[in-house]
């Protein structure tokens, strides 16, 4: 498959990029895609932005040898710590979650106060908090770190006391702040909205990047006259480093039943 019909390609740390599969799936569903998770080696929250940058570039290489036509960096993570380099070093285009948040966020907040949760290493970069203050510089961005946060969604603990004890720990401090909107930058945590919502009511409004990520992805291809022209059944595929097993059974919770798509597992540091 090449040119216009060449499969879009998403990457995460894990099964978090999934929730922007789920999105570019609505959104697009006229476009081939190719996900890969990198499960060998999630999370990327905690790694030195060297590190991640590295991973990155090889799962780009990855990718790149799938023949995709564009790139989603669906990690926040990532996005943070290696998009500018890699938008410099690859001739594909590519795109991250982060902008996409940051705008949303920066559009739907009302008293101006927007909390952030994500990963140690994003919140560190101060991606979101620049982006937000260059959107709308009178903002107030407070920022809190939730490491515990990836594992437990890796582990499928989304529905579970503990987990909700933990995100009760981590959100306690941003709620003092009179938030009334809460950035999920990290594509882990739409899977706990259910959670979020119910316990933070309808005073706070949540921001799920993945959304306008898939808009913005829209109108790139768009611009660029990249979409897929073909109107039959797209193809899916997803590879992980590691297990497939809990990216394949969230797949089978997006995908309609009968939905064809294949799974497999990738050596990456070979590439
Ligand atoms: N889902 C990723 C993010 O959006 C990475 C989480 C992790 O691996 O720590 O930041």
């Amino acid at each position: 498959m090449t040119g216009n019909k060449a499969p879009i390609g998403i990457f995460d740390s894990g099964i978090g990029g999934l929730t922007v599969f789920r999105e570019v799936f609505r959104n697009l569903p006229g476009e081939n895609i190719i996900y890969f998770g990198d499960t060998a080696r999630v999370p990327y929250g905690n790694k030195s932005p060297e590190t991640v940058l590295r991973y990155s570039r090889q799962i780009v290489r990855f990718l790149e040898k799938q023949g995709v036509k564009a790139i989603v960096i669906a990690c926040n993570t990532a996005s943070a710590l290696a998009l500018d380099r890699l938008e410099q070093e690859i001739s594909l285009p590519i795109l991250g979650v982060v902008k996409p948040g940051a705008v949303t966020a920066a559009e739907v907040t009302v008293n101006g106060r927007i909390g952030l949760i994500a990963t140690e290493s994003t919140v560190k970069s101060g991606l979101y908090e620049t982006l937000l203050k260059s959107l709308k510089p009178e903002l107030s961005v407070f920022s809190k770190a939730c490491p515990l946060l990836v594992p437990l969604v890796e582990a499928g603990w989304v529905d579970d006391p503990i987990t909700l004890e933990v995100v009760k720990r981590y959100l306690a401090e941003l709620l003092e702040k009179d938030i009334d909107t809460l950035i999920m930058g990290c594509t882990h945590y739409p899977l706990l909205r259910k959670m979020l919502k119910n316990y933070l009511g309808d005073a706070v409004t949540l921001v799920n990047p993945a959304y306008e990520t898939a808009l913005s992805l829209k109108r790139m291809l768009e611009e660029l006259h990249l979409e897929n022209p073909e109107s039959g059944q797209p193809e899916y595929r997803f590879y992980a480093s590691d297990s497939i097993e809990g990216i394949e059974h969230i797949v089978k919770a997006i995908l309609p039943e009968d939905m064809p798509f294949t799974a497999g597992t990738v050596a990456i540091e070979e590439y």
